[in-house]
């Protein structure tokens, strides 16, 4: 029960004896019901449903603008602060993270050049105050991102940017260095932007924060980090295609990750930890949690999602996976190929007894570590799936969002919710507000 498929590869076996085949073939025609539904666009919230085609719609003159504005940015900027929260945040991190030096922050200056830093994901004072100390001689950009253009975290964290920005700088020129990625119409962002004439793009009306990030949202700061957005888009796109194109629930693996999540779910194993022993990914787990948590926690259902790193999360979090409440599954996102090579030396006196593995290199040790973790959890009652990518690029990190996106969608169908909206994100809100006299 290996897919591979785009260089994303699913593999199922790990989820044996928790799922048979009768459970399989119980769920097929739901599960391809519910992609009908998607791509015939007559499920729940199908009004959000402008994710479906951005890859393959998205025009070379947008492609273009995007690139030219990084260019700009880059060139005058030591520093770009994106600002923006949750769906305007995760995405963009997600993937810059992943592909970024681990240690960018203390590269020589040019390969350092510049910094992606991120602000009003958070109302951290300290968080703050620290951003504004570190930019006071340094020359920055900023890019504020909110569809809605009214969100509190990101309009707090842009204020005061913007003031540091006019201070430095004087109004006209800092205005040339602020770009705004918000509605096309309505919002506070909007009408801030129009009035002081900064550079906008626009988040279409029909793409969910979450689900934004192969628009301006994510595209800009990634590109900004350097990276190359026609990539992305292009494995995006190859994946748009392959999973528009597969109608059948054996040859799709958006399906199957779909459907096997729900499967477990009905089982009782109401938590999915998605785990990687590729530490760069990390935000890629945290834009995943929101994707998934937001999409499907409604209605007093929704598998939770969590997410840890291995092998560092087995020293924090691996007693309770492998024996503690049995309602957990994992789904492990293993990268074949490292970016660079590195080997165990031979040490003479081998005095830390490591002489056994001294050639090697770490990943093979890794690989060994997920493969006797994988076991020893489905041995303790913790069934997983595996997703692999061949290696960590942009081509591959495109076609990654867009399959999770696409699975979630399906997901979100078969546990019987709309996943496009939140309501429940405005709870705390009306409490915050009512407190603070708004
Ligand atoms: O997915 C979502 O819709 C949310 O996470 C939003 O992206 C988040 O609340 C930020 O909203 P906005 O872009 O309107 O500032």
């Amino acid at each position: 029960m290996n897919n591979s498929f785009n260089n994303l590869k699913i593999n199922l076996e790990n989820t044996h004896p928790f799922i048979t085949e009768s459970d399989i073939n119980s769920v097929k025609k739901e599960t391809e019901k519910c992609y009908n539904e998607l791509l015939n666009l007559s499920g729940k919230g199908n009004e959000f449903l402008g994710w479906l085609d951005l890859p393959s719609v998205i025009t070379r003159e947008e492609i273009k603008l995007i690139e030219d504005t990084a260019y700009y940015l880059r060139r005058k900027s030591d520093v770009i602060v994106v600002v923006g929260i949750g769906g305007s945040y995760l995405g963009a991190r997600a993937v810059i993270e992943a592909l970024q030096h681990s240690f960018k922050h203390l590269l020589k200056k040019g390969e350092n050049s510049p910094q992606v830093l991120f602000a009003g994901q958070n109302m951290g004072e300290d968080y703050l105050a620290d951003l504004l100390e570190v930019l006071e001689d340094k020359k920055f950009s900023v890019v504020v991102i909110s569809k809605s253009g009214t969100t509190t975290e990101p309009a707090i964290a842009f204020r005061l940017l913007k003031n540091l920005l006019e201070k430095k700088y004087g109004n006209e020129v800092a205005a040339n260095r602020i770009v705004a990625i918000t509605d096309k119409q309505k919002g506070a962002l909007k009408k801030l932007a129009d009035k002081e004439g900064y550079k906008s793009f626009v988040i279409p009306d029909d793409v969910g924060g979450r689900f934004s990030v192969l628009s301006p949202v994510g595209l800009l700061p990634i590109a900004c980090a350097g990276f190359d957005v026609k990539e992305i888009l292009k494995g995006a796109e190859d994946m748009e295609t392959a999973l528009k194109g597969k109608e059948g629930f054996d040859s799709n693996p958006a399906m199957k990750y779909a459907a096997f999540r729900n499967l477990l779910y009905r089982k009782g194993k109401t938590t999915e930890i998605l785990t990687s022993f590729t530490p760069s990914l990390y935000y890629i787990i945290e834009w995943w949690k929101q994707l998934y948590g937001e999409s499907e926690g409604k209605e007093g259902k929704g598998i939770f999602p969590a997410g840890t790193i291995f092998s560092t999360d087995l020293h924090s979090m691996g007693q309770y996976i492998q024996d503690g409440v049995r309602n957990i599954f994992e789904t492990n996102l293993w990268v074949e190929k490292t970016k660079k090579t590195l080997t165990i030396p031979e040490d003479e006196s081998n005095l830390d007894e490591l002489n056994y593995i001294a050639g090697k290199n770490i990943n093979y040790v890794n690989e060994k570590a997920m493969l006797g973790t994988m076991q020893a959890h489905k041995d303790g009652g913790v069934p997983s799936l595996t997703i692999t990518l061949t290696e960590l690029n942009e081509r591959n990190l495109g076609g990654l969002v867009y399959f999770f996106e696409f699975a979630c969608a399906i997901s979100g169908y078969m546990l019987g919710v709309n996943p496009f909206d939140q309501p429940g994100v405005e709870a705390y809100k009306k409490n915050m507000f009512k407190l603070l006299g708004k």
